[in-house]
């Protein structure tokens, strides 16, 4: 394992009474040993198929390396159709390892074609991309595990009929890649109806589980990211979360503090990356963290409420927007700093010695400048007795960023043991997917559209 953890900072014992004291970590040994135990005795297993992602078939993933190397030969626009799950993990890795101008590189330099990742529904932004992308050298994948989602529906379907206008249906059709559960769903019908490539996403496999599955894994190979190093990172990580109950198992440790906080009334966790390239993995977290532990009831059935709001920040920008509410506002944060230790550029600030007044920053580089406030962020939190701790990259790799996602997705298996939730529904999602359906008069769903129009709200308080 390259990651390294520190939560000293969660500690009584370095930010006091609002900590966690080490002999509650020794009384709860049973919980962690329980949680531990159950979430390693399903590995594999019903919705836990995830965890099996990183040790796929050599030859499954070669296929995939190789198509990928295909369409970035041949493609200068690579679009990604998809949203949730179906987005953030394509979207937080090559973030994370292309290029932070990727799309402004001159393509010499560049080697994969510029890159779209399309989460939303508004009309702006679907016109703009459109006006962006020339669609004669433009490839797409559209990603979604039910295949029924709307936005996702919607963005193919005006996509392809632009594609078929610019190239002819026979043409079109190449250059469609479709990820979705097979013989299950409406772009699957349409998958096949039409001749599109299909890639399968197991059924165990939970889109906010699913990055190490095609579902990130093809996109990615389209832009030239090394894939199997990614899954390389993430067996290590896997490896260590599965290796002991053990206060060395970094993501079981880390999600026994989170739920000691939440239960100490700390219900937000904030994502802090201190690196413009992990800034989506806040995003990637929120959504992981948000959905597979905010539930209303516990396995079991009875009522919990249970969850932490995941909040996104990034470092140092967000030092000059929320740090003054983390510091003094309420005691109910715990703060995940991201940290990197050797950056992929150095810059030197200046060396210009002849402009008085700001000295101590002349000769020093921005890694320095960055590294600097970091540090004093953290220790200014811990000052002020608020919960933190630190997960630090030595680099960003693509092993480094395949051990961060799956260190996130285990530590939230584990958070969901020890809350005895089930982190693998989403029953809220699902209610507004359904009324989407209903207000958009699709078949099928005129009782629900009866349900919705029956709901109470008047009125009385519309300004
Ligand atoms: O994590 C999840 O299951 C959800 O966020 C889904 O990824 C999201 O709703 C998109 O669903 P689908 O991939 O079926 O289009």
């Amino acid at each position: 394992m390259k990651l390294s953890f520190d939560y000293n900072n969660m500690m009584e014992s370095a930010i006091g009474d609002q900590g966690i004291r080490d002999a509650q970590v020794k009384a709860d040994a049973g919980l962690l040993q329980k949680a531990f135990a159950q979430v390693k005795a399903n590995r594999g297993k019903g919705w836990q198929e995830w965890t099996e992602l990183p040790y796929l078939d050599k030859s499954e993933i070669a296929a995939m390396a190789k198509d990928g190397q295909v369409v970035r030969r041949a493609a200068k626009s690579f679009v990604v159709l998809g949203i949730g799950g179906s987005a953030l993990g394509p979207l937080s890795v090559a973030t994370a390892l292309l290029h932070f101008r990727h799309n402004e590189l001159p393509p010499k330099i560049r080697k994969a074609p510029k890159y779209y990742i399309e989460d939303n529904v508004d009309p702006e932004r679907m016109r703009a991309l459109l006006d962006v992308i020339d669609l004669r050298s433009t490839y797409f994948n559209v990603i979604t595990k039910s295949g029924e989602t709307s936005e996702t529906l919607a963005q193919f379907l005006t996509l392809y009929s632009a594609l078929k206008d610019a190239l002819g249906k026979e043409e079109a059709v190449k250059r469609v890649l479709v990820t979705t559960t097979i013989g299950k769903g409406a772009l699957y019908d349409i998958a096949k109806a039409e001749g599109f490539k299909i890639y399968g996403v197991g059924k165990g496999v939970g889109g906010r589980f699913s990055v190490f599955s095609p579902v990130g894994l093809v996109p990615l190979a389209c832009l030239g990211i090394d894939i199997r190093a990614l899954l390389k990172g993430a067996r290590d990580m896997a490896a260590a979360c599965i290796k002991t109950a053990g206060k060395s198992n970094p993501a079981l440790i880390t999600a026994y503090l989170q739920v000691k906080a939440m239960q100490a009334g700390k219900n937000v966790s904030v994502m802090m990356p201190y690196s413009d390239a992990l800034k989506f993995m806040a995003d990637f977290y929120g959504q992981l963290w948000g959905e597979s532990l905010g539930k209303a009831v516990d396995v079991s059935g009875k009522t919990v409420y249970a969850g932490q709001t995941p909040a996104k920040s990034l470092g140092v920008t967000d030092q000059h927007s929320q740090i003054q509410l983390y510091t003094e506002g309420p005691f109910d944060k715990v703060v995940t700093f991201i940290a990197v230790e050797k950056f992929r550029a150095s810059e030197v600030i200046t060396d210009d010695a002849s402009i008085a007044g700001c000295e101590f920053l002349k000769g020093r580089t921005f890694n320095e400048l960055l590294d600097a406030e970091f540090r004093a962020t953290r220790f200014a939190l811990a000052k002020a007795k608020r919960m933190n701790f630190t997960v630090t990259l030595p680099e960003i790799s693509a092993e480094t960023v395949g051990e961060l996602l799956m260190y996130f997705m285990y530590e939230t298996a584990f958070a969901g043991a020890l809350l005895n939730i089930d982190a693998y529904n989403q029953p809220g999602v699902e209610e507004g997917k359904k009324a989407t359906f209903a207000l958009m008069g699709r078949k099928g769903y005129e009782d629900k559209m009866q349900e919705v129009e029956a709901a109470p709200f008047d009125k009385r308080y519309v300004i």
